[in-house]
């Protein structure tokens, strides 16, 4: 495992531009002017170095309006100050300096993607003064150059979001040696997948028609700029026929991809360096090794032959026709078979060293489960469930494995239970728990990215490529300081704050569920405020976004649109859709006018969204169009995204019709129901379906009590006159706001809370129902029951308190444990804070993440005290878990729970064991959706008092969120009751 340079980085973390870096370059003296500095390289170097020169040359332009140049260096060369770049035993040029002593490259020789800069006095002859940058091998030498150039400014994204450098008149080297040792994770890249309609119909119209090398060339100085180094290319089998083969679409893409410094290789089903629209195409006949051995056999051959002197890396093994399971009788003969064969054609091909990967994807991880042999020099290459929780991290015995292990990892996928594709819904606390695990317990080999279109991952694979490179930069607690180093690199240092703190704002509310598996009906609009709440949040970001959007300057604006605008207002108007169509249904039922303004609102807002997409594709006189194309409304129960957007199921009332007499014109509606209650007529049934079944506690609110939240009622409009209205409480304590109007076609509904002044309430006020009367001018009459609980929890009580029949708590906010000191080395609980689906506190896990498994009731625990009024005996416990899996084969996640006692009566396996070695475990559906897992346990409670529920986890990797206590009062809604009251 590797550490570099830790130590410095961390000190300049929130101050420096570039993420993951020592800094070597300033815009204010002291240090030596970089302007006018040519760019010397040495004619034998790598061509790729030549590639990133020139690139750094260029960047010099878009930030102090001249080139460096570049220059092959000779005796002739005649400059004051120069940049001098150079890979060790390619450049002649640096290796005459080293030898000559006049550069230090000490520790670099022999490194992976390494490199040193300095100051250096008199370098070479016919030059006074140079900033040296010297690589270990190729690509050392080219992050190195990229480093300088993101240094001066130059955003690795400048190309793909438009991001403008600030202008400088001044740029300095600083009297600094800096040696970048070895990155984290030494084949780092990503995926280019599922790309078809938006990436696709985007290089169509801009490269056409093919994904040739004129378009790779951005993905490849993409990559590098972001030090990654690694590429699965497109090569979906999709519209237009037959699709997309990196390696004959354009003879020049492979060959450039080697040039460049990309090592290529091919996704988890296609070996051998082929694509599989190559098969497809060449009329080969079924991908069946059983019946097909021959030809799949030269098939393989081709690939290997073609690959020769490219840096390649070839995925090994084979899975069935289109991304399925292989078929046959023993699965794991086949595959064994299989490997044999293509390990065999390498080494005819002398090539028996060349990197090898096999993905153990889906079934594939099974049958390694099961005992399938992978020769040790074989990168095995594990994944994540398609949903960002990864499936299976190497145990002590396959770190040893000569060829190392890898991850593959999704930011959007295609396929079951719902695919996720139309933009960045990835939590960026649960990625960087996910990878900085990876890391931590050595899958250090390989991170292949599954991007999709790539543009719309920028802010997450930013994260994962900064950690890929420097796995110490960005902690637990400095996702923040990352996102404020990012958007002061891509805006400036003025706006970075509060860009980040909308960026962080986005993290976490895509965190609490994809916009994909969003339904209508998800965030409750009854209970808990939940669907107001949520869609609140997104409007503050929004607006928040949009009013910075007006400041920053109008260079800045189409990458601000994109990185930050763009994201947050589509979510909000996305969101702001789907609480509308719920609002319609359930208003619609009650016959309220204000349905119809639902309904409207859905529509506008939905093509509000149209409007946003069109916008994004206009920026820039038309540089992205298509890429936002993706359709995202109108899923249905296959998993495919939607083929065009499309809302349904709008509901209309028609507000110029009166409701009958005898029900009344206005409607009471109730905090928590959803039933149409009459207004004349009190005893009366409302006739209007479906509203019957709940009649009887059609007017009964939950209940109000010190420590809990507010109440409200509605009235609202359901025919054609004005109505005024007014309420008054039985009792002068209970305070109604507001408590008399006017409905009008302009305000049709109208909320009034309910709040209690305690100090005035009897101190016997308990379990008894106060009466709230509502009544209207013409005529209406209506009593609301509203239960009011004065209860006082006795002095001495720390910890949560009883509400409305639950107790509702985050777990990072525990009242009590075992914590030793933070960051020690034993066992110990930590708060991850940006993680949290379902809460605004993060989850808290057993750290370090290679902690040997605890057992209770020694282990180290968090206990939660609570305090009941319930007299209940029986207590459902539910503990909300972050998704995450059984990464370790004989280590399952476990944990374990008391009530009231000091010892748990048994300890728990998070996940029922698969039936299959391998596969996912029940439940799974849900939870990669949900976010959590939900685990509940019942326990005997003495009654009211104080009571204290302790936990332990047993393994790290398990994360609780938080703990919901149901005393019988717990109503509907995603994510569970808010945070209890303190105390
Ligand atoms: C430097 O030399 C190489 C090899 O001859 C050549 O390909 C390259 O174009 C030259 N670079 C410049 C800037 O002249
Ligand atoms: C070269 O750099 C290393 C690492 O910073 C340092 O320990 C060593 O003293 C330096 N050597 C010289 C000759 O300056």
């Amino acid at each position: 495992m590797l550490i570099p340079y830790a130590a410095l980085l961390l000190a300049s973390a929130t101050l420096c531009h570039a993420l993951g870096e020592q800094r070597f370059i300033s815009f204010a003296p002291p240090g030596v002017s970089l302007l006018s500095a040519p760019i010397l390289v040495d004619e034998g170097d790598f061509k790729g170095v030549q590639i990133a020169a020139q690139s750094l040359s260029d960047d010099f332009r878009k930030v102090t309006g001249k080139p460096a140049g570049v220059q092959n260096y000779t005796s002739n060369v005649n400059a004051s100050m120069a940049i001098i770049v150079g890979s060790l035993g390619q450049s002649a040029l640096v290796d005459g300096m080293v030898k000559e002593g006049r550069v230090n490259v000490t520790g670099l020789e022999g490194q992976w993607e390494s490199f040193v800069t300095a100051i250096v006095q008199k370098p070479v002859k016919g030059v006074d003064k140079a900033l040296v940058i010297v690589g270990s091998d190729k690509r050392g030498t080219i992050f190195g150059v990229y480093t300088l150039s993101e240094q001066i400014g130059v955003s690795p994204w400048y190309w793909w979001a438009d991001v403008v450098p600030q202008k400088r008149k001044e740029i300095y080297a600083l009297p600094v040696r800096t040696h970048h040792g070895e990155p984290s994770i030494r084949y780092r890249g990503i995926f280019i997948n599922d790309e078809a309609p938006s990436l696709t119909s985007f290089v169509l119209d801009k490269f056409g028609p093919v994904y040739n090398a004129e378009f790779y060339k951005h993905v490849f100085e993409l990559l590098l700029r972001m030090k990654a180094n690694y590429l699965w290319p497109a090569m979906w089998p999709s519209y237009p026929e037959p699709g997309n083969s990196f390696f004959v679409d354009d003879p020049l893409n492979q060959a450039t991809a080697d040039e460049y410094g990309i090592v290529v290789s091919t996704s988890h089903h296609e070996p051998m360096q082929r694509a599989t629209n190559e098969w497809l195409t060449s009329g080969q006949g079924a991908w069946d090794w059983n019946s097909n051995k021959a030809k799949i056999t030269e098939f393989f051959r081709v690939g290997a032959e073609r690959a020769k002197g490219f840096e390649s890396y070839f995925t090994m093994g084979m899975r069935g026709a289109g991304d399925s399971g292989i078929s046959g009788s023993n699965p794991l003969a086949i595959l064994e078979e299989v490997i044999a064969t293509q390990r065999d054609i390498l080494k005819e091909n002398g090539e028996e060293d060349v990197k090898q990967v096999w993905a153990l994807y889906k079934e594939v991880q099974a049958y390694y489960e099961q005992g399938l042999e992978v020769p040790d020099d074989v990168t095995l290459l594990f994944a994540d469930d398609n949903f960002g929780t990864i499936r299976r991290l190497p145990t002590e015995a396959e770190n040893e494995r000569s060829g190392g292990i890898g991850v593959y990892y999704h930011l959007e996928f295609v396929g079951s239970p719902r695919s996720y594709k139309w933009m960045n819904t990835n939590s960026l606390g649960k990625v960087w728990q996910q990878l900085n695990t990876a890391w931590l317990r050595g899958a250090d080999q390989i991170w292949v990215i599954n991007v999709a279109d790539i543009k719309p991952m920028e802010l997450p694979l930013s994260l994962i490529m900064t950690m890929a490179w420097n796995g110490n930069y960005v902690t637990k607690d400095s996702i923040p300081d990352f996102l404020e180093t990012y958007a002061s690199r891509e805006f400036g240092t003025e706006y970075a704050k509060p860009i980040a703190n909308l960026l962080l704002g986005h993290s976490h509310l895509v965190g609490l569920r994809r916009h994909e598996s969003i339904e209508a009906e998800t965030f409750s609009i009854l209970n808990y405020n939940e669907a107001d709440r949520v869609l609140g949040e997104w409007k503050n970001l929004s607006d928040t976004a949009s009013a910075l959007y007006s400041k920053i300057p109008d260079s800045s604006k189409p990458a601000f649109f994109q990185l930050v605008l763009h994201p947050i207002k589509a979510s909000y108007t996305f969101l702001d859709v789907k609480v509308s169509q719920a609002k319609n249904s359930v208003y619609a039922r009650q016959r309220r006018n204000s349905a119809n303004k639902f309904a409207e609102n859905a529509i506008e807002r939905f093509n509000d969204d149209f409007d946003l997409t069109e916008e994004y594709h206009s920026l820039l006189g038309g540089k992205w169009n298509h890429i936002m194309g993706q359709a995202h409304y109108g899923y249905t129960s296959v998993f495919h995204p939607p083929s065009r957007d499309m809302i349904s199921g709008l509901s209309y009332v028609q507000v110029r019709q009166d409701t009958v007499p005898a029900l009344g014109q206005m409607g009471v509606g109730v905090e928590g129901l959803v039933g149409v209650r009459p207004g004349l007529f009190n005893e009366g049934s409302d006739l209007a379906k479906p509203s019957r079944d709940d009649l009887a506690p059609g007017f009964l609110l939950p209940p109000i009590d010190p420590y809990g939240a507010n109440r409200y009622i509605e009235v609202y409009a359901r025919g054609t006159p004005k109505i005024q209205w007014s309420v008054k409480a039985q009792y002068s304590w209970i305070i109604l706001t507001p408590s008399s109007g006017t409905l009008t076609s302009d305000r049709p509904d109208q909320r009034i809370e309910i709040s209690v002044n305690w100090a005035d309430v009897p101190i016997d006020f308990i379990g008894k129902n106060a009466l709230i009367y509502v009544n209207s001018t013409l005529g209406d009459y209506e009593e609301v029951r509203l239960p009011v609980n004065n209860r006082n929890v006795p002095g001495g009580f720390n910890g949560f308190v009883e509400t409305d029949g639950h107790v509702s708590m985050e777990a990072a906010h525990f009242t009590a444990s075992t914590q030793s000191p933070l960051n020690s080395s034993s066992p110990h609980y930590e708060i991850l804070p940006y993680l949290g689906t379902r809460t605004n506190s993060g989850g808290i896990a057993l750290y370090p993440v290679t902690a040997p498994s605890q057992s209770p009731p020694a282990s180290p625990y968090l206990d939660y005290s609570v305090y009941f009024f319930s007299q209940k005996t029986t207590v459902n416990v539910t503990l909300y878990f972050t998704t995450t899996l059984d990464t370790d084969p004989v280590r399952p996640l476990m944990y374990a729970v008391s009530f009231d006692q000091d010892a748990p009566a048994n300890t728990t396996r998070l996940l029922a064991q698969p039936a299959t070695a391998g596969d996912l475990p029940s439940g799974w559906t849900d939870a990669a959706r949900d976010g959590v897992w939900r685990r509940s346990h019942t326990f005997t409670s003495s009654g009211a008092g104080p009571h204290r529920i302790r936990y332990w986890a047993l393994e790290p990797g398990i994360i609780l969120e938080k703990v919901l206590v149901d005393l019988g009062g717990v109503r509907g809604g995603y994510l569970g009751p808010p945070e209890s009251m303190k105390i």
